[in-house]
């Protein structure tokens, strides 16, 4: 008879074969990418998932790189996309996005919207939406999320050609699915971080629109939140920045954050998720076990990203308290549609009984 330490062994055994990726890979595969590492482009730019690693479900850009108040909209020219959708996450330092329907526009009948995104804050840009961004902090991360992925392709063609004003053939813009609004001028009336569009900002909850006629804004904890807590010992708060409805079910992003095991097991202990779409997580806050089939194990710390394929079955759990990380899934029916069926609407920013004194304080002040 085998001694209990083996049987032990077993359940967590090693597969040998490691998630850590050094680079964002060229075909869809399970993989991991430390902070900041992944295809990069000049610019401050990191791409940790690509139409090429995702089978063109997404494509997650990191623009790393300084700005300043006021700089106006130097993140490009106001332009158009018919067949991209663009979210635009603020990650560290702020990031200014301008939105408006490009129809409504031409029919005069809507307003032309912006927002000052401060870290957590998310702008979407739906198709047929003019656009244009600028970066406002000497140290900003915008992480940008665009559906379907292979819409990179035009960024890595226009810096072989040095820029839109540098031998970039322009007439070339509609095959990469870019239409130059030139007429569209930014506007800078902006008070308290908005100017333009109904609803609210950092002044009251932030639903989500049902429809996808103009940008939609989400401020850090003032959308829509659910309660998870079907596994008994965990807590998980999932926050939808965009969900397929808001997609035309192409896509889903927003925050999880999660509570560790109440017994403190790890990933062994978690369920097994298997969806028919694309998922990465991008982590912010906290550590985070994942175990990928075939995979050892990885923790994840802040910046970090997991990309799985769909179909492919997975784990995660959280090693610290408020673990927390931003989620994409493709088709808009991956994993936090699950969580959101099988939870409970939230309003708070905290799980409850937390075993830490800083999260009873939090509650203890909430509103
Ligand atoms: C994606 O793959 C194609 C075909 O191999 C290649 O030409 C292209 O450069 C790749 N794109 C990126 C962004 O890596
Ligand atoms: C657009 O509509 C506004 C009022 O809604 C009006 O003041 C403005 O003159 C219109 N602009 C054009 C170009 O028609
Ligand atoms: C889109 O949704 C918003 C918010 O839910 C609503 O105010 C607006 O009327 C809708 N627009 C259309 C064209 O349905
Ligand atoms: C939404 O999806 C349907 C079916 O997939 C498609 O026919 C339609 O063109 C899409 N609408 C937009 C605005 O992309």
């Amino acid at each position: 008879m085998l001694p209990i330490w083996t049987l032990l062994l077993a359940a967590s055994a090693a597969s040998g074969a490691t998630l850590w990726a050094p680079t964002t890979p060229q075909s869809v595969q399970p993989y991991s990418l430390k902070k900041g590492h992944g295809l990069k482009l000049a610019g401050g730019n990191t791409f940790p998932v690509t139409g090429n690693s995702s089978g063109k479900a997404f494509c997650i850009l990191n623009t790393n790189a300084g700005g300043f108040p006021g700089a106006g909209a130097g993140g490009g020219f106001p332009h158009v996309h018919r067949k991209t959708y663009e979210n635009f996450y603020a990650v560290k330092g702020r990031v200014q996005l301008w939105g408006q329907n490009y129809d409504t526009y031409k029919a005069n009948t809507s307003i032309q919207q912006t927002r000052i995104l401060g870290p957590g804050d998310l702008g979407a840009i739906p198709y047929n939406t003019i656009h244009t961004f600028s970066l406002l902090e000497p140290d900003t991360q915008l992480t940008g999320v665009l559906v379907p992925g292979g819409f990179e392709e035009f960024f890595f063609q226009m810096s072989f050609a040095g820029g839109p004003t540098g031998g970039f053939d322009n007439t070339a813009l509609a095959k990469f699915d870019v239409y130059p609004q030139p007429d569209f001028s930014p506007r800078h009336d902006v008070v308290n971080g908005r100017a333009g569009g109904p609803g609210n900002w950092y002044d009251g909850p932030n639903p989500l629109p049902n429809n996808m006629s103009a940008p939609i804004w989400v401020a850090k904890n003032y959308g829509p939140r659910w309660l998870n807590r079907q596994q008994a010992g965990r807590y998980q708060i999932v926050a939808p920045f965009v969900t397929g409805q808001q997609t035309n079910g192409t896509f889903s992003q927003g925050t999880i954050t999660l509570s560790p095991y109440a017994g403190g097991e790890g990933v062994a202990k978690a369920p097994v998720v298997r969806n028919g779409v694309a998922t990465a997580f991008m982590m912010e806050e906290g550590q985070l076990e994942v175990k990928v089939e075939g995979f050892d194990a990885v923790s994840l710390i802040d910046g970090d990203v997991v990309f799985v394929p769909a179909g492919t079955p997975f784990a995660y759990a959280a090693t610290a308290e408020f673990t927390k990380f931003m989620y994409v899934t493709g088709g808009g029916k991956g994993l936090d549609a699950e969580l959101i069926a099988g939870g409970e609407r939230w309003t708070s920013a905290f799980y409850p009984d937390a075993k830490s004194s800083s999260v009873a304080l939090g509650r203890m002040f909430r509103i």
